[in-house]
């Protein structure tokens, strides 16, 4: 069978070299020139880890080719992968003028009838409107199915061959049937529906997944109100099986280039559509807020910032990543300076992506003791190994006083910390721990 994979971040590329590792014949296509030519010459222009080795394996297996949409004149696969972007607009809905244009492109390319399946995030609504406006009529028959994706990056590769659940929206038999064969060897569950509920499935996923972050961080609040501790309290309610103790880490909230986008449009989907999505509002609202926290318990701590040195440990919105899209970091960042104070930062993988976006007068540190020597306080918004594990007594022997660090993701060892004779602030986080009473 041969597939084509339109779109090539972290999704597209997972998926056609996955597919090819299985004995698909791939192209994968990319309107971005140097991503493709990079491809072609082995290298993977992105952080994923895993994803370098798949590729090479594909190659030398001779199932996987790389081109712009230019150098095709026609396509000769039998299913076409959609996996290009739907960024946010200025209104919170997400522009579909990616997946258009690819749309399009398939069906004029498709040499013989064949199956797009749609692995971009679009509202739900949007197969349904995408089939009557480009692939009904004509003489071609493609059908249409929606195959939403539910990897994470950073373990995208992993999360290929080992998915929670596999599920696939369409109205055509033969196109469902033709999806499910490309997993197949993939042991999931899978959920056959209609394109609009394989639509709304994702964002419903995602939309779920933030809401308990935003929820767990509004107990952390309260927490720090009534003078409980988080961590024993997301454990403790985590333990009972029909809550879970994933997503219950509380902190600066999320990020990245999904979660923030994806509520963002759900959101708007519903007012679009008549109905006020209250509860999503308030996820939303919350997150935003969660990361303003840090500068608010600084300045709560030191007075006036200005001149204050801080160094902020961690850009990309979560560890194993170099993605800074979204991430708190950057506002907290942002925020620093607009108070006044001398910041420094650092991180293991994403201080060239930070570069760009982030205003000049930040020094980028090339290491944690440079970021952090001579500073007054730390923020920690990004939870690296490389943090948790640092030698914290070190960090004080650098620091000038107050020596404040403040934990923005409840990842370090309260007691350790505060053993280094430095002063520890998290989110929620109780700082005489009592350790002991509880074992
Ligand atoms: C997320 C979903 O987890 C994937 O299933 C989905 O496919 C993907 O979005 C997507 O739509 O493409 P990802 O954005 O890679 O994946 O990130 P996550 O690992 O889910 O983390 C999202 C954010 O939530 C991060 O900023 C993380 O720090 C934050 N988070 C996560 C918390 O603040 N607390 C938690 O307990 C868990």
């Amino acid at each position: 069978m041969e597939v084509a994979v339109l779109g090539l971040g972290y999704v597209g590329a997972v998926a056609a070299a996955a597919l090819a590792i299985t004995g698909k014949k791939v192209i994968g296509i990319d309107v971005d020139y140097h991503k493709v030519t990079a491809f072609q010459a082995g290298r993977v222009p992105f952080y994923e880890p895993g994803l370098a080795e798949l590729v090479e394996q594909a190659k030398r297996a001779g199932n996987l080719f790389f081109a712009t949409p230019k150098e095709i004149e026609a396509l000769d696969a039998q299913v076409a992968f959609i996996c290009v972007g739907t960024p946010s607009q200025p209104n919170g809905a997400a522009d579909l003028s990616q997946v258009r244009a690819a749309v399009q492109w398939v069906r004029d390319k498709f040499r013989d009838p064949g199956v797009l399946v749609m692995k971009s995030t679009v509202p739900p609504g949007t197969g349904r409107r995408l089939v009557a406006q480009y692939l009904s009529g004509g003489d071609k028959r493609i059908s249409y199915v929606s195959n939403p994706e539910f990897l994470r990056e950073g373990q995208a590769v992993h999360d290929w061959f080992y998915p929670d659940r596999i599920v696939i929206g369409g109205e055509d038999p033969k196109g469902i049937e033709m999806a499910r064969s490309l997993f197949t060897g993939i042991e999931a569950p899978v959920v056959i529906t209609d394109i609009t509920s394989a639509e709304l499935i994702k964002y419903a996923a995602n939309a779920f997944l933030a809401t308990k972050i935003s929820f767990i961080n509004e107990i952390a609040n309260l927490c720090e109100k009534l003078g409980a501790d988080i961590a024993d309290v997301a454990r403790a309610i985590g333990l009972d099986p029909r809550i879970g103790p994933s997503f219950l880490q509380a902190g600066i909230g999320y990020g990245g280039s999904c979660f923030p986008k994806d509520v963002r449009a759900l959101d708007f989907l519903a007012t679009a559509n008549g109905h006020s999505f209250e509860l999503l509002r308030a996820v939303i609202n919350v997150n935003n807020r969660q990361r303003l926290l840090p500068v608010q318990k600084l300045k709560e701590r030191l007075g006036d910032l200005a001149g204050k040195r801080i160094a902020v440990l961690g850009l990309a919105f979560k560890p194993g990543t170099d993605d800074v899209r979204e991430a708190p970091a950057i506002d907290i960042v942002r925020l620093l300076l607009d108070e006044g104070a001398e910041v420094r930062v650092c991180d293991p993988l994403a201080l060239e992506n930070a570069r760009s976006v982030l205003p000049a007068q930040v020094t980028l540190a090339p290491s944690v003791l440079a970021a952090i020597a001579g500073s007054n306080a730390v923020v920690v918004a990004t939870e690296w190994p490389e943090f948790i594990h640092f030698d914290w007594e070190e960090a004080s022997r650098c620091m000038q006083p107050p020596r404040l660090v403040v934990d923005g993701r409840n990842c370090l060892d309260v007691a350790a910390i505060a053993g280094c004779s430095l002063e520890y602030i998290g989110i929620g986080r109780r700082v005489r721990v009592m350790k002991e009473l509880t074992r």
